[in-house]
């Protein structure tokens, strides 16, 4: 069989990233252009910067690549783009270099959701089993997903209002430490105990989540011992509402695992770098004796090669997007 060679390009928020990937599975050349020491001057993504940063980054990011690759783009049979959800000028700057080399150099467009891409990422790692299940938990998402085939996406439940990466940033920003909140909190927990009590947030039989309440207690908790003119010992405070969070995601996912009997449990998205939440996944899947698989921690946050992966199986399926294609600031999975 002839190899697929998938250009993917991804830039729906911070990173700019650019990457080749042989038949979905294997990485040939991935650059990644993080815009984090930018953002952290102000303590989050802010969205008009990040555009004008993808504009200056995304040439020389492309240029990385086919070096890294030592390849043209002749060998390239199709160019996948991250088209939403995301941030939308961002997203507009991928989109415009995905469709320019598309018309140029007259290859297939593949359009490709942000988040089937992190759910793809795990085929970079080893073959997505089905069915499946994916937890999903990003900066944007966190969603429990039921896959019996490729690119086939069932929803079993999603966050009603913040994600956890959103709350981990939160979280983080609020008892002083730097953008992004994931990694700080992930680091300080280490150190800490969790011996602050904090609400479990909507644990009922439901597949959905709710982090806005667990996300405002640990706001309170935090102003009412500034109030008293007591600081709060924050390696405690990162422990307790990691220790609720991955408590929380662990429930939730081990049900949808005894719902669907899926073969392998999938972790996809930035959250999925988190230590803990890693090992009590992995201790999840012992538990109930199925396959876990989870990207290494380069593929969890922001990149083009879980694009180019999850294009691959998109460009197998004959999906095609033609040059009118737009970005999406919201989308669902498809
Ligand atoms: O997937 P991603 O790169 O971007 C989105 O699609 O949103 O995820 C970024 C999120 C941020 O909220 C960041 O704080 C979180 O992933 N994150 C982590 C860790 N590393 C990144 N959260 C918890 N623990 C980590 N180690
Ligand atoms: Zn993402």
């Amino acid at each position: 069989m002839k190899d697929v060679y998938i250009l993917g390009i991804e830039s729906s928020c911070d990173e700019t990233s650019i990457s080749i990937v042989k038949n979905g599975e294997e990485v040939l050349a991935t650059v990644v252009s993080s815009q984090i020491e930018v953002h952290k001057n102000y303590g989050g993504v802010v969205p008009e910067i990040a555009s004008r940063e993808h504009i200056k980054n995304i040439t020389f990011v492309l240029e990385e690549c086919f070096k890294q690759a030592n390849l043209t783009i002749e060998k390239i049979d199709a160019i996948a783009i991250a088209y939403g959800p995301g941030l939308i000028g961002s997203l507009l700057i991928g989109l415009e270099a995905a469709k320019t080399l598309a018309y140029l150099y007259q290859k297939p467009l593949i359009p490709v959701h942000h988040i089937a891409g992190h759910i793809y990422a795990n085929n970079l790692v080893k073959p997505l089993t089905f069915p499946l299940l994916a937890l999903v938990v990003s900066g944007g998402h966190t969603e429990l997903i039921f896959m019996k085939d490729h690119f086939c996406f069932e929803k079993l439940g999603a966050t009603l209002d913040d994600a956890v990466g959103e709350c981990y940033d939160k979280v983080a920003r609020v008892i002083g430490l730097p953008y992004p909140g994931g990694p700080e909190i992930d680091r300080l927990s280490k150190e800490g105990e969790a011996v602050y009590l904090l609400p479990h947030p909507l644990d009922d039989e439901s597949y959905n989540f709710s982090f806005s309440g667990l996300k405002s207690a640990v706001i309170n908790l935090n102003h009412q011992y500034e109030q008293k003119g007591k600081t709060i010992n924050q390696a405690d405070l990162a422990a307790s509402f990691q220790k609720v969070v991955i408590e929380t995601l662990v429930k939730k996912t081990k049900r949808a695992i005894e719902k669907t009997g899926c073969k392998q449990l999938i972790i996809a998205g930035g959250v999925s770098a988190n230590q803990s939440l890693r090992k009590a996944m992995l201790q999840l899947g012992e538990e109930m004796k199925i396959e876990v698989s989870i990207p290494p921690l380069s593929f969890c946050t922001d990149n083009g090669a879980m694009i180019a992966a999850a294009g691959y199986f998109a460009y197998k399926l004959g999906k095609r997007a033609d040059l009118y294609l737009n970005s999406k600031s919201q989308e669902e999975l498809n």
